[in-house]
């Protein structure tokens, strides 16, 4: 299977990289307005094939697209430190309106993956640029903040990340909802959980898990720059998903027709992802307090959407 990439920078790469590693596409195309930039990337992670799978990666134009069955979105500016990820839109907005058409015109059955920050916002202008149903434009939206809370109750609890089932869910940004409800009693009894526990779940315990998840990404750009490592590996995850037609349960973003009594707006819920797409939702159980953080999450994204008439 064809994957595009479009966006030959730091998270673009990753994910090519990432893709590569994994062995989830025989052929993947990076598209970049530097063509320099994409060749050099491509020939980069090629070198990286004989020790991974047998995958094509080449630098490419919209016209290689054609036949792609995933599209990977990066293009655009990412945050500076500091930046809030809604303080992108504007400019995000703008690269989209340009891209998304000779991006379908070259592989109309295409599925799109958003990456672009602020990615829920993104979502769903990509979904308005592209005509696309909800169902074949998705976002990576929280995936990499539930990825993140699984590694910190993880560790908590001192077992593998792939045995914890807790998600994020809504904006991947400052208002997003980390489900501590069914994360402590949802999947393990309350004393299964306080055994593994390796210090009491103190409400100061909580709010460093919490501060850990909702901050990571202002923490590591003010290290490097940017993030790139986890987001590539979560897209490309996504994408083995849709290629193999999984069934599998990701926190991913797309249009959703109501969410807190707020309607059409992109956010991230649980939803099954496979070969069509989103599949179907599954809506997690949430508390009083989750129910209403997930409003708030929706009210600020549909705000800011709808600030720049998308
Ligand atoms: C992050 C970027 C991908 O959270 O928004 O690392």
């Amino acid at each position: 299977m064809k994957v595009g990439v479009i966006g030959a920078g730091l998270v673009g790469s990753a994910a090519a990289y990432a893709l590569t590693l994994n062995g989830v596409a025989n052929e993947i195309v990076i598209v970049d307005l530097n063509p320099d930039l994409a060749r050099a990337q491509a020939e980069d992670i090629s070198h990286a094939v004989p020790f991974a799978h047998a995958t094509v990666v080449r630098e490419g134009g919209y016209a290689d697209l054609d036949g792609a069955a995933v599209i990977i979105i990066c293009a655009g500016v990412n945050q500076k430190p500091g930046e809030t990820r809604l303080q992108l839109l504007d400019r995000n907005a703008a690269v989209f309106r340009s891209i998304i058409p000779p991006i379908l015109a070259a592989a109309p059955d295409a599925l799109l993956v958003i990456a672009t920050n602020p990615v829920d916002i993104m979502t769903q202008a990509a979904t308005r640029i592209s005509g696309l149903p909800p169902s074949r434009v998705i976002g990576s939206g929280t995936i990499l903040d539930t990825a993140r809370f699984q590694a910190l109750l993880a560790e908590h609890m001192a077992i593998a990340p792939q045995s914890v089932h807790a998600y994020v869910i809504g904006e991947h940004g400052d208002s997003e909802v980390l489900v501590w409800s069914s994360a402590v009693a949802g999947t393990i009894s309350a004393t299964a959980f306080a055994a593994l526990s390796r210090v009491p779940l103190t409400q100061a315990v909580k709010a460093g898990i919490d501060d850990g998840v909702r901050n990571a990404a202002y923490t590591i750009i003010a290290g490097k720059g940017a993030t790139n490592y986890g987001i590539g590996a979560g897209l490309s995850r996504l994408v083995r998903a849709i290629l193999r037609d999984e069934r599998s349960v990701m926190t991913v973003a797309i249009i959703n027709e109501e969410v807190g009594g707020i309607r059409e707006v992109a956010l991230s819920l649980p939803r099954v992802i496979g070969r069509e797409g989103v599949l179907l939702n599954v809506d997690p159980a949430l508390d009083l307090e989750e129910v209403e953080a997930l409003r708030r999450s929706a009210t600020i994204l549909k705000e800011a959407a709808d600030a720049l008439g998308i």
